[in-house]
């Protein structure tokens, strides 16, 4: 097996014990992380999980999941999730599947947020990747002009059909390209203060663990650096 993805996604899943309430991440590297699950659950693991978006649920479903929500538990015990880009002191951006809001949540009710990735996400520093915010859709090009006094040019996503794309929770994402983000922790508090925006993929201390899957075939693990 070789595919990075894929290696991280698995491994990831070893952390899981019987009993616990776990996070389902979202996109092609979580995707692997619910594969996995489903296979061990038919061979005998209990758990419950809550999803970060639709289309995890569709696939925790498929794979016969047990799924429960915030009515049932209070914590989540551990979190599977991809990442856009992780930086030395475990900053992260997330949203490039458009599921940051609900991720957001999940990883703020987890003890232990495992994020999962092949090697590129990687970074020095944050803001190659354009960063995602979920806005909602009344009067967002106000909101998109607020964004960009913050020194970017904020553009709507849309479908391939050109149509705007709409998240899990009915908002719109502007995906911000900063270029280079230096502060991450000062960015998401002045980007939250905007009127409009609902949430940002940008991940302040979210994050204990990360898995990399390599292209060689080998792992790597970090684990969450002491803040200064
Ligand atoms: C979805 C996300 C994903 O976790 C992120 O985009 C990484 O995806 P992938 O594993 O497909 O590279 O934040 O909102």
């Amino acid at each position: 097996m070789s595919n990075p993805k894929q290696l991280a996604g698995e491994r990831a899943t070893e952390y899981v014990e019987n009993g616990m309430v776990v996070g389902l991440g979202t996109g092609s590297t979580a995707f692997y992380a619910i594969q996995k699950l489903g296979e061990r659950i038919r061979q005998g693991l209990t758990i419950r999980c809550i999803p970060t978006s639709e289309q995890s649920r569709m696939q925790a479903e498929e794979e016969g999941i047990p799924l429960t929500d915030f009515s049932q538990v209070t914590q989540i015990d551990l979190t599977i999730d991809g990442a856009d880009e992780v930086d030395p002191a475990f900053h992260l951006t997330k949203g490039g599947g458009g599921a940051l809001l609900r991720e957001k949540i999940v990883a703020s009710a987890t003890r232990v947020q495992i994020i999962v990735a092949d090697e590129s996400k990687l970074k020095d520093r944050l803001g190659a990747f354009p960063l995602p915010v979920e806005v909602v859709p009344f009067g967002w090009e106000a909101t998109r002009n607020r964004l960009a006094d913050l020194g970017c040019d904020p553009v709507l996503r849309r479908m391939q059909e050109n149509t705007p794309f709409q998240t899990d929770n009915g908002n719109l994402i502007l995906d911000c390209p900063f270029g280079r983000i230096d502060d991450p922790p000062a960015l998401e508090t002045q980007i939250r203060s905007i009127c409009g925006v609902v949430e940002t993929g940008l991940f302040v201390h979210l994050a204990h663990r990360i898995v990399i899957g390599k292209t060689d075939g080998t792992l790597e693990e970090r684990i969450e650096p002491q803040p200064l």
